[in-house]
This record gives structure tokens, sequence and C-alpha cells, in this order.
């Protein structure tokens, strides 16, 4: 019988693939050799993921695909605004852009692109960044770890399973973490220092929503209490109030969609930022800090991301989400309802809708 092979199940199979050619190359030498495992493992074929190069997408595409995913979503009203920040629930709730700047710096958008929300945990990606870029990649995977917790942002058990230590940047403890490894002497500075990195990759000066710092600095006792315990363990690096309420004000900063759009675009660019032709990151660090967003930007849901989008990508409460496609965009959606994980449903949805149809996903296609 003639057994067809279609992409997705290629795609599925070169995973189980690499999974068992792993194993043939660090589980089997365990095994003591018998007759069949003593044959020399022949030499891996390369395998065809694409059966012709696709064509790269025109202007036209670009702002095709972002009409279509605005007016296809929009009437989505599933999700509920974050209350646990009070402010965030008096958000408009209708409000919904979508966004592409590409690599070299063309912009396609549709909806409220002027609206400036909270960048949230988006902004975790780019402090991380600016300690890589200050003291290198060994300090994030020393001092915080890039391991997925597959746990809530939030998890004090995530912190408790993992003798204490944030694990990841992107969560709420490894973020705060992040903060205190910034280079300060004192909280002003570091702050500064910070609002001055994360307006570089937007490529203008960005600025603190004042009524969401409030609201957070006014009911954020988990984030306290975390810190506390990182450094007593001496997983966080500056006093514990500092670097929580510096994060808190990371957290409060001010984007439009395009504004995060840049952001996301600088480290598809390769770590320059494609309007101001500023470099904002080495681009030795990009494929590192596009790896972490990969294992953990959608926090428990991010198996099921990269499962169904195949993309570096980081949410925020606030309903901001952006997507990296290395060198050639990064895909925006914004739309302040949120699911039980705390990613925004019809932000989720639209950049879902633009990777299918641009064929975006990295690990090869879903046609
Ligand atoms: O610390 C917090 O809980 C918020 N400032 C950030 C959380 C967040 O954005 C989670 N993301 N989806």
């Amino acid at each position: 019988m003639k057994t067809t092979i279609t992409q997705p199940c290629l795609r599925q199979l070169s995973a189980v693939m690499l999974a068992v050619s792993l194993f043939a190359f660090t589980g089997c030498a365990q095994v003591p050799a018998t007759k069949e495992t003593a044959a020399q493992p022949a030499a891996l074929q390369p395998i065809a993921l694409q059966s012709a190069p696709a064509q790269p997408p025109t202007a036209g595409d670009l702002q095709r695909v972002v009409n279509e995913a605005y007016a296809k979503f929009k009437g989505d009203t599933s999700g509920k605004n974050a209350d646990y920040i009070p402010y965030l629930a008096s958000v408009p709730s209708n409000l919904f852009a979508v966004v592409i700047v590409t690599a070299d710096g063309q912009v396609f958008s549709a909806g409220d692109i002027d609206y400036a929300f909270s960048i949230q945990s988006c902004s975790k990606v780019f402090t991380m960044c600016q300690v890589m870029e200050e003291s290198g990649e060994d300090a994030v995977v020393k001092k915080i770890g890039v391991e997925p917790t597959g746990m809530p942002f939030n998890s004090v058990v995530a912190l408790g399973m993992h003798n204490n230590k944030a694990v990841n940047p992107l969560v709420n403890c490894g973020a705060m973490a992040s903060v205190s490894l910034v280079k300060a002497n004192n909280a002003a500075e570091r702050w500064d220092k910070i609002l001055a990195y994360q307006s570089k990759f937007a490529g203008e000066p960005l600025k603190l929503i004042d009524e969401v710092y409030k609201s957070e600095a006014a009911t954020n006792w988990r984030n306290r209490g975390m810190a506390h315990i990182l450094y007593n363990n001496e997983n966080l690096f500056c006093d514990p109030l500092e670097a929580c309420d510096v994060y808190t004000k990371q957290c409060s900063i001010g984007v439009t969609a395009k504004e995060l759009a840049v952001m996301g675009a600088t480290l598809a660019n390769g770590g320059v930022n494609p309007i101001t032709k500023e470099r904002c990151l080495e681009s030795k660090y990009v494929p590192r800090a596009l790896a972490v967003m990969m294992m953990a930007g959608f926090y428990d849901e991010s198996g099921a991301w990269a499962y169904n989008a195949g993309l570096p990508a980081k949410t925020g409460v606030g309903g901001g989400i952006f997507a990296v496609v290395p060198g050639k965009m990064a895909i925006v959606g914004f739309s302040p309802p949120v699911n039980d994980a705390g990613n925004s449903v019809r932000a989720t949805e639209a950049i879902d809708y633009i990777v299918k149809e641009l064929d975006l996903d990295l690990f090869g296609s879903l046609k």
C-alpha cells in the first residue's frame, strides 16, 4: 500500500528523529554492546522540510494579513481583563490592534495602534537582554536560569520546587532577579537605566504610566514576598524591595502596539533597531534571548504555543503579545482580555492567524 507523508507529518517525524538520534549519541552510550547495538550508526541524511523555497511576502501580503487578522478576531469577546492589578480592569476591553514591523523597518497596522498600554511582562525580555549585554549570557544562565517552569508567571510553588531560585527570566521571580542584576548604585539609577534601555529598543523615549504603577505597587504583596524569598537564598542581587519596586515600574511602562512591534523587530533584526539603526544588543545574544522566549514566553501555555505557531514570543497581562520571526519581522497583537494563563486571547489568535497565512512557523511548513 502506498503511504503519503504530509508536510505536518514530516515536521513531527523530524522532531522524533532528532530525539532518536540524540538518544543514539547519548543514552545508548550506557548500554553494553550487543549484536544490534554494535552496528555503526548510519550517517544522518538531510531531511527536506520545504518542497520549494517560499517567496518572501510582499508589502501587500503583509497589510492584507494584518487587516484580515483584525477583522476576523475583532468580534471575539472571550477572556477577561486582568483585575489583580486594579487599574487593568478599567482599560476598555474592546481595544484591539495588530501590527507587523519588518526587520527593515516597514510598518503594517490595523486597529487601536495609538493606545499606550502597560508593557507588563513583555518588558522582561528586554531587561534579560540588558543583563546579557552588561554582564554576558552566563549571568542569566548561572544566576537566574533558562528552564521553563511550566507553571503560572507568579507561582510560589515553582520557586519552592527549584530551591528558591527563579530558574527563568520571564516569570516574575526571574524578572525581579534580572532587575537586580542591572548594575546600579541605587534605585533611581536602576530605573533610569532600565527605562533608557527599553526606550532604545522602541526607538523613542518611553514613559511610565503612573496610574498603572501606583495600582500595582499598592497590591503587589505576592511579588514582594517572592523577592524576599529569593534574596534570603542569595538568588536576588540587590535590596528585595528595590528590585520589586523597579520591576513594578518596568511593567508599568506605556507602549503602543507599534512601539512594541519595533522592540520585537529589533530582535528580528539581530539586535539593531530597524528604525533608528542603533544597536541595542550584541547579535550573539539574540538567539539566546529568542530561545528563552520560545521556551517560556507564554508561561504554562508555552508548549501549546510552540506546537501551534512555532515562534519565540512574549505576552503581557496588559494584553500585549509580540512574536519574533528571526531575520524577517515582529508581529504584535494587543487586546486587554486575557485567558487563565494571563495571555491575551485576541492577540494570540491574531498572531497565530498571521503565522499560518504567511507560513512563518520556524520548525517548518504547517501546510
Ligand atoms: O508582576 C506582575 O504580575 C505583572 N506586573 C506582570 C505579569 C504579566 O504580565 C504576566 N503576563 N502575561
